[in-house]
């Protein structure tokens, strides 16, 4: 059995140097679907989201916090308060269960570049360390998706060929079906730091 937080605490907020992870707001809808119908961030999906489909994900992803007591953060840089998109936990409902819980980021196109998905990635990871105790969390994305793959590394995880796999929800012969699937293991405990 995975570790668990109590259901119904509310969502944790985790602060950046630039970013703030944290629950998701109403004023969220807009921008979320924005970004979700935008052909460029879904590129690596099988379609870009309805508005429809992107307040049901929304919907989901709060769901998963109250029965999982983990999931994906709103992202807000401090400076504006802009929403930038998401990032965080989750498990994967496709996965066998000895896949790790996942991270996964997915963050609108003018928010590219800035190293915002890294900064959330490496506040996400911790967390799932230290306050839930992982021995190990994964991210796997497809062949084609290189700049997740970069993220991946950056936060230092490491991908092992052999872990490659056919996405099961993909129909052979589709173009996302090949994934990649980077690793990373919880740091040893600093004896220093007692
Ligand atoms: C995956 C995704 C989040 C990566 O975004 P990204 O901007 O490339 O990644 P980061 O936020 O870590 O930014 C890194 C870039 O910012 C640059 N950068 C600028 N300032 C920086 C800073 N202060 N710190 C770190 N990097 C900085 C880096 O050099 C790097 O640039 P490069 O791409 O030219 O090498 C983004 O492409 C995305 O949302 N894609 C669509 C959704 C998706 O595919 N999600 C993953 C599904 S598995």
């Amino acid at each position: 059995m995975p570790p668990t937080r109590s259901n119904h605490e509310p969502t944790p907020r985790l602060a950046t140097e630039r970013l703030l992870l944290r629950e998701w707001r109403a004023e969220d809808r807009e921008p979320f679907a924005a970004m979700n119908g935008d052909p460029r961030v879904m590129e690596h999906f099988p379609s870009v989201l309805t508005p429809a489909e992107s307040n049901a994900l929304i919907d989901r992803i709060v769901e998963r916090w109250r029965s999982d007591g983990l999931g994906q953060w709103a992202v807000e840089r401090v400076a504006d308060g802009a929403f930038l998109g998401f990032t965080g936990l989750a498990y994967a409902s496709w996965a066998p269960e000895a896949m790790p819980v996942e991270v996964g980021w997915r963050f609108a196109v003018d928010a590219w570049g800035h190293g915002y998905a890294t900064e959330a990635a490496r506040a996400a990871v911790r967390w799932g360390f230290d306050v839930f105790g992982f021995a190990e969390i994964a991210s796997w994305t497809s062949v084609t998706n290189v700049r997740s793959q970069a993220v991946m590394e950056r936060i230092g995880m490491t991908r092992d060929p052999a872990d490659d796999f056919d996405h099961p929800s993909i129909p052979e012969g589709h173009r996302l079906r090949r994934h990649v699937l980077y690793r990373l293991r919880r740091p040893e405990s600093d004896p220093a730091a007692g």
